[in-house]
C-alpha cells in the first residue's frame, strides 16, 4: 500500500495540471507526494481522452450507509479531504435523484483550494425541487437530466433524454456532457447510479474508499448483475493507497465490452503507467 501525502506544493502542481498549464515534473517529490501524483495526475491532466471515474465510500462490511439512509459520515476525514480533491480535479459531478433528496448534498470543493465542478443530477421523473441545495446558484454550472417535460429554476440547465426500458443509457448521458464541454465527469453515488455506469461499461476507474467502522446492515456499496462462478467476476487492476483514516482501492476498469459507450485511453494511461511502473497492488488469489 502506497500512503499518499497531498502537500500544498503537490496540489498546486496538480491544479496546475487541471487547469491545462504545462507544468514540469519535479524530482525531489518525497515518495509519498509521488505517490499522490500518480493517484491524482491521471484525473487532473487535460491532455487526455475523456475520464468517467465512479467513487465510493464504504465500511469494512460494504454498507455505504444506515438502514435509515445516515451516510454522512460513513468515510472518515481523510477519505472525505480525497472526494474533494477529486471534485476539485473533474469537469462535473454526477449523482442520482436518490442521494439528491436523500443527502442534500452541495457538491461544493469546501475542503482543498480549487474550484467546484458543475453539479448534474439524474433526475428522470423530475421529483428533484426547486429549492434543493445543488440547484444554488454558486458560479458553478447546474445540470438536470430527466426524462419528462419539467421547467426548473432560471440558470438550471436540462438534459432531456429518452428512456431506453426504465434507464437513462448512461452513455446517452456522457454524450449530453461532452456536448455541453464536460469531459471529466466524477460518478458519485449512489450505488444504484454506479451500477448503471459500471454495467453500461461506461467507468474507466473506480474509487472505493474503505473506512475502518462495521454497520451491520444498510445499503451496499455496488449491487450488479450476478455471475454464477468467481472466475465470471470482475476483476479490475487495482493500486492500494492509503488516506489516512481510510484505505483507496484505485481500479483501472475493463475496457467497454458493450456497445462502444465513448472514447476511452487517455487517462487511462496515466494509470497504465504506473501500474506498469509499480505493479498492481492486489492480485487474484488464485
Ligand atoms: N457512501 C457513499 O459514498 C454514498 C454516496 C452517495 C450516496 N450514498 C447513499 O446512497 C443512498 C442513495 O443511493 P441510491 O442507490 O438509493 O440512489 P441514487 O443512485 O442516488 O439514485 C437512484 C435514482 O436515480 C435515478 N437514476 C440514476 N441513474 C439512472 C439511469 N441511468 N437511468 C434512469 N434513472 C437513473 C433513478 O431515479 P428514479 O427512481 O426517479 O427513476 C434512480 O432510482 C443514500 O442513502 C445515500 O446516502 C452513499
Amino acid at each position: 500500500m502506497l500512503a499518499i501525502d497531498a502537500t500544498p506544493r503537490l496540489w498546486a502542481h496538480l491544479l496546475d495540471l487541471r487547469a491545462g498549464q504545462a507544468v514540469a515534473d519535479r524530482p525531489e517529490w518525497t515518495a509519498a507526494e509521488r505517490a499522490a501524483l500518480e493517484l491524482y495526475a491521471p484525473i487532473a491532466r487535460r491532455d487526455t481522452a475523456p475520464l468517467v471515474l465512479g467513487q465510493i465510500g464504504q465500511s469494512l462490511d460494504g454498507r455505504v450507509a444506515t438502514v435509515t439512509g445516515d451516510a454522512r459520515d460513513v468515510s472518515g476525514p481523510d477519505g472525505l479531504v480525497h472526494l474533494h480533491r477529486i471534485r476539485a480535479l473533474v469537469d462535473a459531478v454526477v449523482i442520482g435523484i436518490g442521494t439528491a433528496l436523500h443527502d442534500t448534498p452541495q457538491l461544493t470543493v469546501r475542503l482543498v483550494p480549487g474550484d467546484s465542478p458543475a453539479r448534474v443530477v439524474i433526475d428522470p421523473s423530475g421529483r428533484l425541487p426547486d429549492d434543493a441545495p445543488m440547484l444554488a446558484p454558486n458560479g458553478a454550472r447546474r445540470i438536470v437530466v430527466q426524462a419528462v417535460d419539467r421547467p426548473r429554476p432560471a440558470g438550471v440547465e436540462v438534459v432531456r433524454l429518452a428512456r431506453t426500458g426504465e434507464r437513462l443509457q448512461p452513455a446517452a448521458i456522457l454524450s449530453a456532457l461532452r456536448e455541453r464541454g464536460l469531459h471529466s465527469i466524477l460518478v458519485e453515488g449512489g450505488s444504484t447510479t454506479l451500477a448503471h455506469f459500471l454495467e453500461a461499461g461506461c467507468l474507466d476507474r473506480l474509487h472505493v474508499a474503505v473506512a475502518p467502522l462495521i454497520i451491520g446492515a444498510g445499503p451496499a456499496g455496488l449491487t450488479t448483475s450476478p455471475v454464477e462462478r468467481l472466475s465470471r467476476a470482475c476483476r479490475p487492476v487495482t493500486r492500494v493507497y492509503g488516506l489516512g483514516s481510510d484505505v483507496l482501492f484505485d481500479c483501472q476498469m475493463p475496457e467497454a465490452e458493450t456497445q462502444g459507450a465513448r472514447p476511452r485511453g487517455g487517462a487511462r494511461a496515466g494509470l497504465d503507467a504506473a501500474v506498469a511502473s509499480h505493479g498492481p497492488a492486489m492480485q487474484p488469489d488464485r
